[in-house]
């Protein structure tokens, strides 16, 4: 059942938030965030204050566009701050909230933008990839951050995975609307179970990408279905093992030397520092890579909540600055163990 309670949105028609979730959350969250929970769940229940990021494509570039967002306010993330901020790559950002329309898609015509959390844009960033790497992006679908990627490099080979069917083919449009033939070429969609990939393709790859199903806190706070959103919120308990056993397969897929990046859009610390700590605690062959230096350079547009983790970041949404949840940890394999 839906409650009466409304989501401060100016929209005709306003989202109406889930009561069962927001219960359910505001008891995990206000033991794990303290006061800072308030203005958490304020932002996260007020879609009127919700911001969004608009990255440029650079293979059919924005131009006029580029010029308007300028007018109209807009900045770039990070520019020139960041060390090794890939040039290739622009997003622009609002520090008021609302959105730009999305672009229809038009046969033979690239997308110029996508729109998107601009917090999604720090796993791509902490993965560093160069041009003529490996890369494997784990659980692609719907492609946002597979499209961030291509943004920042051409990789020797990238491979776009996502298990289930139906967003299967929506990662497939995704990438066929932003990117050229060509490109196209060195990625391999596939639609395999995540946790089968590292005995398929050991130590395969230079970086790796863990977007992790995980409780997405916007949108379960936002579902319209409370039978469905109890059902969820009992089977949450099991997230955790799989996003352990999606680790333990992409670390087996990556090479010795090789960059894994795990993220999250929730702030359950049970699917973020615990799942990490977990791995670490059990994998002596992976090592946490400190991340602070992003958290340093983004403050002006990002909030950090603490994660207790140098190589763990928590974008938290805060006024003005409505990015997030977003939780990044970024880890190296320094050997193989040669088990498989
Ligand atoms: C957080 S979403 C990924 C979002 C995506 N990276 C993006 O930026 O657009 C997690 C995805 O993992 C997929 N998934 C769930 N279980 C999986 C598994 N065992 N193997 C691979 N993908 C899985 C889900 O269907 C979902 O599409």
């Amino acid at each position: 059942m839906l409650t009466p309670l409304k989501a401060k949105s100016e929209g005709k028609l306003a989202k109406q938030i889930c009561k069962v979730v927001l219960d359910h959350f505001e008891k995990q969250y206000s033991k794990e965030l303290g006061d800072t929970w308030n203005t958490v769940r304020e932002i996260l229940t007020s879609p009127s204050c919700w911001q969004y990021a608009v990255l440029l494509n650079r293979f059919n570039y924005p131009f006029e566009l580029e010029k308007d967002l300028h007018l109209k306010g807009y900045h770039t993330l990070f520019q020139e701050s960041l060390p090794n901020y890939p040039k290739s790559m622009k997003c622009y950002l609002s520090r008021t909230p609302g959105r730009i329309p999305s672009e229809r898609h038009q046969v033979g015509n690239l997308k110029k933008y996508y729109l998107l959390n601009a917090a999604s844009l720090l796993p791509v960033l902490a993965l560093e990839l160069r041009d003529g790497e490996k890369v494997l992006d784990l659980c692609a679908a719907p492609g946002g951050k597979s499209i961030a990627l291509l943004q920042c490099a051409c990789p020797g080979y990238l491979q776009c995975n996502e298990y289930d069917s139906l967003r299967f083919r929506w990662l497939r449009q995704t990438l066929e609307s932003f990117i050229p033939q060509p490109l196209i070429n060195v990625i391999k969609v596939s639609e395999l179970d995540g946790r089968k990939m590292g005995d398929a393709q050991p130590e395969m790859f230079d970086k790796m990408l863990v977007d992790a199903p995980c409780s997405n806190d916007r949108s379960w706070l936002f579902s319209s279905d409370s039978q469905k959103a109890s059902c969820r919120i009992s089977q949450r308990r099991k997230l955790p093992l799989l996003q352990i056993e999606l680790l333990r397969s992409a670390i087996k897929a990556l090479r010795p030397g090789g960059i894994l990046v795990y993220s999250t859009c929730t702030l359950s610390k049970a699917e973020n520092q615990d799942v990490i700590s977990e791995i670490l605690n059990s994998h002596s062959n992976m090592m946490p890579v400190d991340i602070k230096g992003i958290a340093r350079t983004c403050s002006q547009d990002f909030t950090f909540a603490p994660t207790g983790q140098e190589c763990g970041l928590l974008v938290i949404p805060d006024k003005g600055k409505a990015w997030g949840p977003m939780y990044v940890a970024k880890l190296k394999k320094s050997w193989s163990t040669g088990k498989w």
